[in-house]
């Protein structure tokens, strides 16, 4: 449906879970975070799946936390890709289980993966996650290569002073795997909202480093490049210096059930305990509630929640 603004609110990003393994610096406390009241049940999460199709959307991306941790993950991914008026099902994940779950949940009807990996050295990353494993994911990454994905996705978050100068290994990946590397954007919220200025780079330093990157495309909000020749794309996500809420198409819903019309308010509306015609109409309140825009350049954000609570 068409929101206030007349965008077209196609995708729900549903976090499933709010635990996480790592403890990437940007995102999670060392200690990591206190849970918050209960997660959403399996049949509150195909519900809200459900009538959020009678409200127009057809996408639904699975996220955390990290929504591998989520034991029933399999189960909620069977029965939300069954229903009649889901297009896609996606995933967004930090892929350390996904060595053994890719082909699982591609069987299980998910259809599109997202990545995320912030370097590709192993120290690096070690630093960054705060104990990750850098060669466990990336098996899991060639795993879900292997596993028939429509599509599958690297996110990287640029970090000023810690892995920009990765910035052309990263795009490296694309010139013989057919994977998307998507650039993001560093948003001061939670952990990092107190980082130095120069942790915060714009997105440009991509186009920079690599001069020889070809546009071809918009795609919601990132936009695509290609090295030419390469089988893979390069996606750059720049909510800080491009205003792109105008082509935001998403809702959310948190691990405890509460809807989010934008990343960056406070708003929030509690899907808890509904269900049927009351579930839709509270969904179509959240879609007309969105914002025109976020004020993070302005104001700052103005969540309360980190991104691990929230799902990305
Ligand atoms: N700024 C930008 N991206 C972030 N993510 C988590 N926190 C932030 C932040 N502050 C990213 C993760 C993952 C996706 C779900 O969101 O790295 O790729
Ligand atoms: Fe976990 Fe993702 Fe947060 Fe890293 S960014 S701590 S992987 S939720």
């Amino acid at each position: 449906m068409l929101d206030t603004y007349g965008r077209e609110v196609r995708t729900l990003r549903l976090a499933v879970t709010e635990t996480c393994d790592l403890r990437c610096r940007y995102c999670m406390p060392e200690k990591g975070l206190p849970t918050r009241s209960e997660p959403l049940s399996q049949d509150e999460l195909v519900e809200i799946a459900r009538a959020a199709t009678q409200c127009g959307i057809q996408k639904i991306r699975l996220t955390g936390g990290e929504p591998l941790f989520r034991p029933d993950l399999l189960e909620i991914c069977q029965r939300i890709a069954q229903i009649d008026g889901i297009h896609t099902l996606c995933l967004t994940t930090n892929g350390t289980r996904l060595a053994a779950l890719a082909r699982p949940l591609r069987e299980a009807g998910v259809k599109r993966v997202n990545v995320s990996i912030d370097s590709l050295n192993v120290s690096r990353y070690a630093e960054i996650t705060r104990g990750g494993s850098l060669p466990n994911v990336v098996k899991g990454l060639e795993e879900a290569l292997q596993a028939g994905f429509e599509r599958v996705k690297v996110n990287c978050v640029l970090m000023g002073g810690i892995n920009d100068g990765e910035i052309n290994d990263f795009i490296e990946l694309t010139k013989f795997k057919p994977l998307e590397v998507r650039f993001i954007e560093l948003m001061p919220m939670g952990e990092c909202s107190q980082w130095p200025e120069e942790r915060f780079l714009p997105a440009e330093k991509v186009l920079y480093t690599c001069p020889m990157l070809d546009r071809i495309d918009d795609e919601g909000v990132t936009e695509r490049y290609r090295l030419k020749d390469a089988v893979g794309t390069v996606g750059l996500i720049r909510p800080m210096s491009h205003m792109f809420c105008g082509s935001c198409d998403r809702i959310r819903v948190t691990a405890d059930g509460m809807l989010k019309p934008c990343l960056h308010s406070a708003m929030e509306m509690s899907l808890r305990g509904l269900s049927g015609k009351e579930l839709e109409k509270r969904i179509i309140e959240g879609i007309n509630a969105k914002p025109a825009t976020h004020h993070l350049n302005e104001t700052g954000t103005q969540t309360k929640r980190s991104m691990c609570q929230i799902g990305g």
